[in-house]
C-alpha cells in the first residue's frame, strides 16, 4: 500500500522565494494548474535578505544607462564565465519585470519627479537598484505572494521534498514530506520547476536561513541533471559579526550604496590600498570630491567599498590577518560620517536603512546613525547552480526547470549585487512559461510507485537507528559547517581543499548512522537527518570544482594560483551523477557570446 497522499498538478514549483513565486505566477497565467510546494511558510524565503534592490537598467537616475551597459556591468562581474544569453536577456528583460511588480502593487522608493528611484551598488556602472529603502526583497515577497494568492495556485506549505522521480528520462513528480506532522506526499506534475535557492547552510557563518541546505542542487543532481561553477560561492563582506548569536546577519550594500565606508582599526579607509588597476587611473584626480573619494572613470565615479563583492570581502580578510581589524574580527562599517560630510540628517540615514536601523539597535546595541557596525563576510550566494537553457530554463533532464539561485549561468564567477532579484524575476518568469508550455506538451507519465515507496522507506530510517554518538545530526550539521568554512572558505589552498573532501566522505558515512527520537512530529531532529545528504552534496561539489579550478577568479580566491589564468578562463566546471553514484567533474569549454555581444563588452571594456 502507498504510504503517501497523492496531489496532481501540470506544474510543480518546489520553492516560494521569488523565483519560485514568480514562475508560478506565469505558469498559471498560462493556464496551467500549479502547486507551490515550499519548506518555510510563504513570506519567510532568503529572497527578503536581497535588501538594498533590483538591479534594473530603467535610466531613471542617470538616462545613459541602458541594457548593453547593464549586461557588459553582469559579464565583468561575472569574469566572463557567464552564460552570455542569460545575462542578456536578464539586462534586457529586468525594467519590464520591475514595472509587472510595480503594477501588481509593489510600493518603490521614488524620485523627486515621481520616477522609481534607483542607488548605487557595487560594480554596477549607473545607480540601477529600484528599491524599497532596504527592504526590496520582503516587499517583493509580499507583492507576488498577494499577486500569487489570487491566481488559484495551490500551496503546500512547511513541506520538504526528498527526491525527485523520473519516468525514463523525464520528470513526473517529487516525493516529500510535512514537516509538522510527518506525513509523506507526492506531488505528480508534467513539469517541475526548482527554485529552492541556494547552499549557504553547509557554512558556519551565512546570511542564509535553516532551509538553504542546497536541496534543489542536489535533489536535482541525483535526478540526473548537470551542476555548473560550484567553485563559486559569493561571501558578502558585510556581515553583522557581533554578538555571536547574531554572526553572519546581513548588513546590506545599501549602506555602501548610501555613502557607508569601511575602516580599519587604525581609522584608515582601506579600500584604497587595493584598487584594481582597471580603476587606478582616475584615483588621484577624485581627491577633490571630498567626501566621495571616488573612483571609475569620470562619468561614473563611485567610492572603493563599491567594488565587486569578492573583492571587497578578500580586503577586509586582510585587514583582520594583518592585525587592522575590528575588536570581533571584522572591520568598521561607518555610515553615520554622511551627517558630517555630505550634510545628512540621523532621520536622512533611518529613512533610508530602517531595517539596518533596527537590527544593529536590537542585535548589537549599536546606533548606526552615531556609531560604526562591526562587520565581515559571510556566506551569501552561491553562483554555481542546475545548468539550464538560457531561454526556457530547463535542466539537462526533460522536464526539470531550475530558476534563480539554484539555477547557474547568469553570474559567471561574481554575482553583482541587486542582480539576484532581478534573476528570480526574469528567469523565474521564462521558467514559469517554458514550464507551462511543457506539460501542455507532454502527458503526465507514469509514477513508479515502488521507487517512491523505497524513498519513503528511506526516509524512515533514521528512526530504526539506536541513538549512537557518531550518528548524531546536529553534529555532523556543524561540523560540516566548520570544515566548509574553515577549508573551502573565502582563501583556498589545494591541501586543504583535499582535507576537506576527505572530510565530507568521512561525514557521508557518519550520516549513514544518523538516527531519530521515535515520532515523526515535531521532530527537527530527523528534519536535519534528512537535510544531511543535500549538505553533503553541494558540499562535496563545490570542494571538488574549487579544487579543480587552477587559479584565482571571481569569488574564487586560491592563495596557490593567486593570478586568473587565462587559460583556465575557457571553460565551466561541470558536475554531474557518474554510473556509480560517484560525483563527475568534467571541464566544457565556454559558449563565446554572439558578436554583437562581444561588441558590446568591447566597447565597455
Ligand atoms: O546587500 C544586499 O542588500 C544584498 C543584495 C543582493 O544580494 O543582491
Amino acid at each position: 500500500m502507498n504510504q503517501y497522499q497523492t496531489h496532481e498538478h501540470d506544474v510543480v514549483v518546489i520553492g516560494a522565494g521569488g523565483a519560485g513565486l514568480r514562475a508560478a505566477i506565469e505558469a498559471s497565467a498560462q493556464g496551467a494548474r500549479v502547486g507551490v510546494v515550499c519548506k518555510s511558510l510563504l513570506g519567510k524565503a532568503h529572497t527578503v535578505m536581497a535588501e538594498g534592490g533590483m538591479a534594473a537598467a530603467m535610466a531613471n537616475v542617470d538616462d545613459r544607462d541602458d541594457w548593453k551597459t547593464h549586461f557588459a556591468d553582469t559579464m565583468r562581474g561575472g569574469q566572463y564565465l557567464n552564460n552570455a544569453r542569460m545575462a542578456e536577456l536578464h539586462a534586457q528583460e529586468a525594467p519590464a519585470c520591475v514595472h509587472d511588480l510595480e503594477s501588481w502593487g509593489a510600493l518603490f522608493d521614488r524620485t523627486d519627479d515621481g520616477r522609481i528611484l534607483q542607488r548605487n551598488f557595487g560594480g554596477h556602472k549607473y545607480p540601477r537598484l529600484a528599491h524599497v529603502g532596504d527592504r526590496t526583497g520582503l516587499e517583493m515577497i509580499r507583492t507576488l505572494q498577494d499577486h500569487g494568492i489570487h491566481q488559484g495556485i495551490d500551496f503546500l506549505q512547511e513541506h520538504t521534498v526528498i527526491a525527485l522521480l523520473r519516468d525514463g528520462e523525464r520528470i513526473v513528480g517529487a516525493l516529500g514530506y510535512e514537516r509538522e506532522l510527518g506525513r509523506f506526499h507526492l506531488y505528480k506534475a508534467k513539469a517541475i520547476v526548482m527554485a529552492t535557492g541556494g547552499i549557504g547552510r553547509a557554512f558556519k557563518i551565512t546570511s542564509n536561513s535553516w532551509e538553504y541546505t542546497g536541496d534543489g542542487h542536489a535533489l536535482a543532481y541525483h535526478a540526473g541533471a548537470d551542476l555548473i561553477d560550484m567553485e563559486f560561492v559569493q561571501f558578502h563582506p558585510t556581515g553583522m559579526v557581533w554578538p555571536p548569536s547574531v554572526r553572519g546577519i546581513l548588513v546590506t550594500e545599501g549602506v555602501r550604496g548610501e555613502g557607508g565606508v569601511l575602516r580599519n582599526s587604525e581609522g584608515k579607509r582601506f579600500m584604497f590600498d587595493d584598487i584594481p588597476p582597471l580603476y587606478q587611473s582616475s584615483t588621484a584626480d577624485n581627491e577633490a570630491e571630498g567626501w566621495r573619494y571616488v573612483v571609475g572613470d569620470k562619468s561614473a565615479r563611485r567610492p572603493p567599498e563599491l567594488l565587486t563583492r569578492d573583492h571587497v570581502a578578500r580586503c577586509i580578510v586582510r585587514e583582520v590577518r594583518e592585525g587592522r581589524g575590528s575588536p570581533h574580527g571584522g572591520v568598521f562599517l561607518d555610515i553615520a560620517w554622511i551627517k558630517e560630510h555630505i550634510s545628512k540628517s540621523e532621520e536622512h540615514i533611518k529613512r533610508k536603512l530602517p531595517s539596518m536601523y533596527h537590527q544593529f539597535v536590537q542585535l548589537a546595541g549599536v546606533d548606526i546613525t552615531k556609531d560604526p557596525m562591526e562587520v565581515g563576510p559571510t556566506t551569501h550566494y552561491v553562483m554555481g547552480g542546475i545548468r539550464v537553457d538560457g531561454d526556457s530554463q530547463m535542466s539537462t533532464v526533460p522536464g526539470l526547470f531550475a530558476a534563480g539561485e539554484c539555477a547557474g549561468g547568469l553570474h559567471g564567477a561574481n554575482r553583482l549585487g541587486g542582480n539576484s532579484l532581478s534573476d528570480l524575476l526574469v528567469f523565474g518568469k521564462r521558467a514559469g512559461a517554458y514550464a507551462a508550455k511543457f506539460a501542455a506538451e507532454n502527458d503526465a507519465g507514469s509514477i513508479d510507485e515502488a521507487a517512491a515507496n523505497a524513498q519513503v522507506a528511506a526516509a524512515l530510517e533514521p528512526f530504526d537507528r539506536e541513538a549512537n554518538d557518531d550518528g548524531q545530526p546536529y553534529r555532523i550539521q556543524a561540523e560540516l559547517q566548520d570544515l566548509m568554512q574553515d577549508k573551502v572558505g573565502i582563501v583556498r589552498v589545494e591541501g586543504e581543499m583535499k582535507e576537506a573532501l576527505a572530510g565530507v566522505a568521512r561525514l557521508r558515512e557518519r550520516a549513514g548512522k544518523a538516527f531519530a527520537m521515535p515520532s515523526r512530529e515535531y521532530n527537527p531532529g530527523w528534519h536535519t537527518a534528512l537535510d544531511l545528504d543535500n549538505l553533503l552534496t553541494v558540499s562535496e561539489a563545490i570542494a571538488l570544482s574549487a579544487l579543480d579550478r587552477k587559479e584565482s577568479r571571481g569569488a574564487q580566491f586560491r592563495e596557490d594560483y593567486p593570478e586568473k589564468d587565462p587559460e583556465e578562463a575557457k571553460h565551466n566546471t561541470v558536475l554531474r551523477r557518474g554510473p556509480d553514484g560517484e560525483m563527475e567533474l568534467t571541464r566544457e569549454p565556454i559558449v563565446p557570446p554572439r558578436d554583437e555581444l562581444t561588441q558590446i563588452i568591447e566597447e565597455n571594456k
